[in-house]
């Protein structure tokens, strides 16, 4: 079985729910407090004993690529300050993780994006990272979670979280087989955004997956589903008909940074869990309860 040590993270979408924010900067760049919302994820991927990454862009989205590599001119600059904490804080990510990048061309959805991601793939099973949902894990990182029932299975894992009824059209839902029960699940079919009538269940799939190589041979022949576009949903139900593929339950917290109530709670959470700000924050939620 071979271990899983890359990562791809699609961040090459409009973001159209957070415009006009995101007409100039992507919302992956998004800030937690001070620090951009894919660096968080990089760092998850990073804790979870990911080697490589893939980080898939578009031609507006360079400044991304700029986050992760050297700023040269900072560097000197704060080394001739002697500001050894703050320089250690930007050169530290670029030497302990391979960050690359790719280009996708044409915004198609998820599905497509993910298919740029073949050639580093290489034949190997992968993490997927969504760009604009950051997890908290409980007792480790999402990531790792579904890597250990990777390491169990020897089959694609969908990270999961429970949603209500009338949350279920926004995402991806998990059928799993008849009786099972427990936080991870042989799964019979997955639809993408049903509606409360035809969903089969409230686990949604929350932006965390290991998938095999397989689901590339799907995706090339995908054709477009809800919204027109190329759903990897889609393409994980037919990778089913002949592999096992598994949820997880997620131990832990999801905020969805592409959303603006989940931008403002990580804000809220984020602050309250630094010591240099949780006094600060909880006087401001004080003042603002009155
Ligand atoms: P979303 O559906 O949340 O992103 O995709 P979006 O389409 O950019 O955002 P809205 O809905 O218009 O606000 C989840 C992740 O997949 C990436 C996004 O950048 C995001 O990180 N994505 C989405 C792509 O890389 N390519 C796509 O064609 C679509």
């Amino acid at each position: 079985m071979k271990p899983i040590k890359k990562a791809v993270i699609p961040a090459a979408g409009f973001g159209t729910r957070f415009l006009p924010f995101t007409k100039a900067v992507p919302k992956e760049m998004l800030p937690i407090v001070d620090t951009p919302t894919i660096e968080y994820i990089v760092r998850e991927a990073l804790e979870s004993g990911i080697e490589e990454v893939l980080i898939i862009i578009n031609s507006e989205k360079e400044c991304i690529r700029t986050h992760f590599g050297h700023n040269r001119l900072l560097e000197s600059f704060l080394a001739s300050k002697n500001k050894t904490a703050e320089l250690e804080m930007v050169k530290e990510l670029p030497s302990k993780i391979k960050v690359e990048f790719t280009y996708q061309e044409e915004q198609l959805g998820l599905g497509h994006a993910v298919l740029c991601a073949e050639s580093f793939a290489n034949g190997e099973p992968f993490a997927l990272l969504l760009g604009d949902d950051v997890y908290v894990g409980n007792t480790m990182p999402a990531t790792k979670q579904l890597i250990q029932a990777y390491n169990q299975t020897n089959a694609s894992v969908l990270g999961t979280m429970e949603v209500s009824m009338e949350d279920v059209s926004k995402y991806g839902i998990c059928k799993p087989i008849q009786n099972e029960t427990g936080s991870l699940l042989q799964l019979e079919s997955v639809i993408e955004k049903p509606t409360p009538a035809e969903a089969p269940s409230r686990l949604a799939i929350g932006g965390r997956y290991i998938l095999t190589p397989r689901i590339f041979e799907y995706l090339k022949t995908q054709k477009r589903g809800v919204g027109g576009e190329i759903q990897l949903t889609d393409s994980i139900l037919s990778l089913m008909s002949e592999e096992k593929v598994y949820s997880l339950a997620i131990d832990g917290k999801r905020y969805d940074i592409g959303s603006k109530k989940g931008f403002l709670e990580a804000t809220i959470d984020f602050s309250l869990q630094r010591e240099d700000l949780s006094s600060a924050m909880q006087e401001l939620i004080n003042t603002h309860k009155k």
